[in-house]
C-alpha cells in the first residue's frame, strides 16, 4: 500500500478532526499547542506534504519561499487567509484551501452578541456585577441603545454578512447593504435589503454597522475618519471579521467624541496582545477575544471542511475550496 500523505496540524485541533487525519493520513501533532514560530514553521515542513494552518500562523511570502518543495498544499483551518500570501503561494505552486460556509452561523451569532454587547453596555454592566460596583439603581442607571427596529447595515454581504443580516431581521432591523455586485433578488428580497452601491452611501443609512469583508489590501483601513463621519452621530460599530478594516486611532477618537456610541469588536489589529491600549479601557467598548467560530460545533466541521480540501488535493482532484 502506498505511503499516506505527511499532515503537518500546527495547532491542536478537536479530537474528532486528529483522529480524522491519524485514520487517513500521517498527522504531526503539535499535542501542546505551541505557537511555532517561522523557523519552526519551515523546519517541520520538511517532514510533510501539506500543511493545516490557523490563522495564528503567518504564512508570508518570505516564510512561503523557505517552505521545502515537498509541501504540496496549506489547507487553512479557517475561512479568512489574510495571514496568507496566496501570490507567494501560487508562484510557487503550492495550493491553498480556506473553510467557508461552516463558520457562517457562530460567526454571526457573535456578531449579534457584539451589537447587543455594545448597545446594551453589556461589557460595563459586567464589570459591575463582578466587580461589586453595582451598589443602587435609578432611572439614569445602564441606559443604552435599543436596537429593535433600527437600521443594521452591511459592508461586505458574503456568507457571514448574510446570516448576521438574517438574524438582525429577528429584531425587526431594517438591512442595508453594500457589496462588489448586487446580491441575487433570490437572496436579496427575503432579507428586505436595501442594497447601497458605495460605502459612502450606505454609511448615512446605519444605527448599527457590521462589518463583514475580508482582510485585503483594498479594504485595509476602510473604516477611516472621513467614513466615520459619514455614520448617523451615536452610531454602533460592530466587527467580527478582521481587526485590519478598522483605523484604529479614528474609531477610538469617534468613540470618545460620541460620534460612535459603543463598539462591538471581537477582531482587533495587532491582536492578541498588541491591541489599541484604548479599547482596554473605553467604557463604550465591547470587547471579545476573537471567538467568533469558537463552538465545538464549528470547530470540528472547520477541521473536517479542511480535510475535505486536502481529500481532493491527494485524490488528484480540485478542492472545493481552492483560493490559490
Ligand atoms: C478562526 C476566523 O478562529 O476562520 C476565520 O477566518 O477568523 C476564525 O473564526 C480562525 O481563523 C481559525 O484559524
Amino acid at each position: 500500500m502506498a505511503e499516506k500523505p505527511v499532515i503537518f496540524v500546527t495547532r491542536k485541533l478537536p479530537a474528532p478532526v486528529e483522529a480524522r487525519i491519524a485514520r487517513d493520513y500521517e498527522g504531526i501533532f503539535n499535542p501542546d499547542d505551541r505557537l511555532y514560530t517561522a523557523d519552526e514553521l519551515v523546519e517541520i515542513s520538511a517532514k510533510a506534504d501539506a500543511m493545516m494552518p490557523c490563522h495564528s500562523e503567518q504564512l508570508t511570502a518570505e516564510v512561503i519561499a523557505r517552505l521545502p518543495d515537498c509541501i504540496k498544499a496549506i489547507a487553512n483551518f479557517s475561512v479568512g487567509y489574510d495571514h496568507v500570501d496566496v501570490a507567494a503561494a501560487k508562484e510557487r505552486g503550492i495550493i491553498v484551501t480556506n473553510t467557508p460556509d461552516v463558520l457562517s452561523d457562530a460567526t454571526a451569532e457573535i456578531a449579534m452578541l457584539c451589537m447587543l454587547g455594545a448597545a446594551r453596555r453589556a461589557g460595563e454592566g459586567v464589570g459591575l456585577v463582578r466587580e461589586a460596583g453595582w451598589q443602587d439603581w435609578s432611572p439614569a442607571f445602564m441606559v443604552g441603545h435599543q436596537v429593535t427596529g433600527k437600521r443594521f447595515g452591511v459592508i461586505g454581504m458574503g456568507r457571514v454578512g448574510q446570516v448576521a443580516a438574517k438574524r438582525a431581521r429577528g429584531f425587526d432591523m431594517d438591512i442595508h447593504y453594500t457589496k462588489r455586485t448586487r446580491l441575487d433578488a433570490s437572496i436579496e428580497s427575503p432579507l428586505a435589503a436595501t442594497y447601497h452601491e458605495t460605502i459612502e452611501d450606505l454609511l448615512p443609512q446605519c444605527d448599527v454597522l457590521s462589518l463583514h469583508c475580508p482582510a485585503t489590501p483594498e479594504t485595509k483601513g476602510l473604516l477611516n475618519e472621513a467614513r466615520l463621519a459619514l455614520l448617523p452621530e451615536g452610531a454602533i460599530v460592530v466587527n467580527t471579521a478582521r481587526g485590519a478594516l478598522i483605523d484604529d486611532d479614528a474609531l477610538v477618537a469617534a468613540l470618545k467624541s460620541g460620534q460612535v456610541a459603543a463598539a462591538g469588536l471581537d477582531v482587533f489589529n495587532g491582536e492578541p496582545r498588541d491591541i489599541h491600549p484604548e479599547y482596554r479601557s473605553l467604557p463604550n467598548v465591547f470587547a471579545l477575544p476573537h471567538i467568533g467560530s469558537a463552538t465545538r460545533d464549528t470547530r470540528i466541521a472547520m477541521g473536517y471542511r479542511a480535510l475535505d480540501n486536502l481529500d481532493a488535493i491527494f485524490a488528484g482532484k480540485e478542492p472545493g475550496d481552492r483560493v490559490a
